[in-house]
């Protein structure tokens, strides 16, 4: 199977470093995906400055408060995706739960920083997430790639990446290594999904061994 160039929705809430990660590695060619439009839970969020930059990208902005219920502000959101006809919403560092429409089963994905199913789940974000994990005393924490199902962290996994936890981390020091770890774990995730090697069966998510190009041998 040839690779896709898939089109992406990316969602953000505040700074857009992941946005930034993308929109750097799709200029160097390292990710085989374009973003057609960015969409904002927020208007003025810093993170929009790098849609603007980069020049080619729509900015929506879509805010919880202008709606009566979530299913017309996830609605809202998801006519946007279609109407750009994007492959894949993906999250990143946004802050508003959405109801996934039917036609966006496993079409959403997200990425927390930790191993989900630790320090995960409702009210888990930010530096929240590494403080709890060095309170709690593991030695390794990560991040976690997933698709997003109707509850907060819980869909099924496409990939994590451990991270190791030092004596001396604070929340700040292992948000940074984890989102290290973050800006290799989720271009790796939508480079799989590029190539097609991503099933899911129940939570389980399967990938497939990489394709070998008769050519190349
Ligand atoms: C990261 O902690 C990521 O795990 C979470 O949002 C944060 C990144 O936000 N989903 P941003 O890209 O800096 O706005």
């Amino acid at each position: 199977m040839r690779k896709k160039k898939l089109r992406l929705a990316v969602f953000i809430s505040g700074t857009g470093r992941t946005l930034k990660n993308f929109i750097d590695l799709i200029e160097r060619k390292k990710l085989s995906a374009e973003i057609p439009v960015v969409i904002s839970s927020l208007p003025n969020v810093s993170g929009l400055q790098y849609a603007e930059e980069e020049g080619a990208m729509d900015i929506e902005i879509v805010e919880r408060s202008k709606f009566d219920n979530l299913r017309d502000f996830s609605e809202a959101n998801f006519e946007i995706c279609r109407r750009y006809g994007v492959h894949y919403v993906v999250l990143a560092g946004y802050l508003r739960f959405l109801e996934i429409p039917k036609d966006f089963e496993n079409r959403v994905l997200n990425i927390h920083p930790s191993l989900i199913p630790s320090f995960c789940g409702r009210g888990y974000y930010g530096n929240i997430v590494h403080a709890k994990a060095i309170e709690h005393g593991v030695k390794l924490s990560g991040c976690t790639v997933h698709f997003v199902d109707q509850d907060y962290d819980s869909g099924p996994i496409i990939v994590q990446r451990a991270v190791e936890v030092k004596d001396d981390d604070t929340p700040d020091s292992l948000n940074q290594r984890v989102f290290e770890a973050e800006c290799l774990a989720y271009p790796e995730a939508i480079e799989l999904l590029a190539e097609g090697r991503v099933t899911v069966h129940g939570r389980r998510v399967r990938i497939a061994p990489p394709e070998i190009d008769e050519f190349d041998m």
